[in-house]
């Protein structure tokens, strides 16, 4: 039984408390939303534990010294990358040697406070081989840092697309491995987590690869909890990243798991053809699954979709059923 299931009380409790006090009713989530989601009391109806250390569910809280001590005070060198909601940085926690992926949130008016609260709120209680793990977070006055694993390969994104000369391109078992890890990750979300989860924002830059390139989808910032009952979908505000946003969530707002299952395809084909989601280079053809549609539909042309750095995989494409979007 995965451990999700194991956690279904307190799973329930946390969306009960997301939902009801801090999403639903549209006030601004403050920071003491995240400590009393995951205190304790509220999960588990007992007397929380003073000592962190008693309660394992709970990540670990770091100040903001330890985290400007483990990255060189957000030095250069350690700097990784960057993303929607901020800077990211390596660093190694002093208080357990741990190498760790710090992300440094911008905090221009705490816009990034929602998303915030859901990553920390969803990476504590979702854990599964193909889903990042949140090792703490910081929330010491208007800063908020999360602080991940170390994913020494990077995001897929980078070994896709701009690849610098030295870069050696994915050949096509690791990126079929790659996409089943994906794959799993996602059909945890949807069919083992209860309640489930949509993930909203997946794409090659959440893709984030360790060791021998075993993937692990990151960023859940703006992850969503399935439809419960008898309802068909979610309504939310359309939020997710264009290119990989299906279009019928997108024109609707009506939300389901269906909606990360087109963004899933549109990973699958930038794996199979070497190229983005959104690329305004190619012009008309800038859309991927645009251009990509009647090559799929037509088994002659199928092999033009292949990305000309796949060398030596001719059958690669003669796929018996071959992916469709
Ligand atoms: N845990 C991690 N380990 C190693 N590198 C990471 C980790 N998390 C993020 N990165 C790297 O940091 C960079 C920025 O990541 P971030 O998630 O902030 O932005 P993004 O996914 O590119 O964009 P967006 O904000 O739209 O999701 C990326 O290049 C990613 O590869
Ligand atoms: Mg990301």
């Amino acid at each position: 039984m995965s451990r999700c299931f194991g956690f279904r009380k307190k799973w329930k409790d946390i969306k009960l408390k997301l939902e009801d006090e801090v999403i639903k009713d549209n006030r601004k989530p403050a920071i003491k939303d995240v400590h009393a989601a995951l205190s304790s009391e509220s999960r588990l109806g007992s007397n929380p534990p003073k000592d962190e250390s008693k309660n394992p569910d709970k990540p670990p809280t770091y100040t903001y010294r330890e985290l400007a001590t483990a990255t060189n005070n957000f030095r250069e060198e350690s700097f990784i990358g960057e993303g929607g909601f901020g800077l990211v940085y390596k660093g190694k926690l002093e208080r357990t040697g741990q190498v760790v992926a710090v992300k440094k949130l911008n905090h221009s008016g705490l816009q990034g406070d929602p998303e915030f609260l859901v990553e920390v709120l969803m990476l504590t209680l979702l854990r599964h081989p193909n889903l990042v793990t949140l090792f703490g977070y910081c929330a010491e006055g208007n800063q908020r840092l999360l602080v991940y694993e170390y994913m020494s390969l990077g995001s897929l994104e980078g070994h896709l697309h701009d690849l610098p000369p030295d870069k050696e391109p994915l050949d096509w078992n690791t990126r079929m491995m790659i996409a089943a890890g994906a794959a799993k990750g996602l059909e945890f979300l949807h069919h083992q987590a209860e309640p489930p989860v949509i993930f909203r924002d997946l794409k090659s830059a959440n893709i984030l690869l360790g060791e021998g390139f075993h993937p692990k989808l990151s960023d859940f910032g703006l992850a969503k909890f399935g439809p419960s009952g008898d309802k068909s979908h979610v309504s939310t505000r359309v939020m997710g990243t264009q290119g990989y946003c299906a279009p019928e969530y997108a024109t609707s707002g009506k939300l389901t798991s269906k909606s990360d299952i087109y963004s899933f395809g549109v990973v699958l084909l930038e794996l199979l053809t070497g190229r983005k989601a959104l690329d305004d280079n190619y012009g008309r053809d800038k859309q991927l699954v645009e251009w990509a549609r009647p090559m799929l539909k037509d088994r002659q042309r199928i092999t033009q979709l292949a990305d000309p750095l796949l060398k030596g995989c001719g059958g690669c494409f003669e796929l018996p059923s071959f992916p469709q979007v």
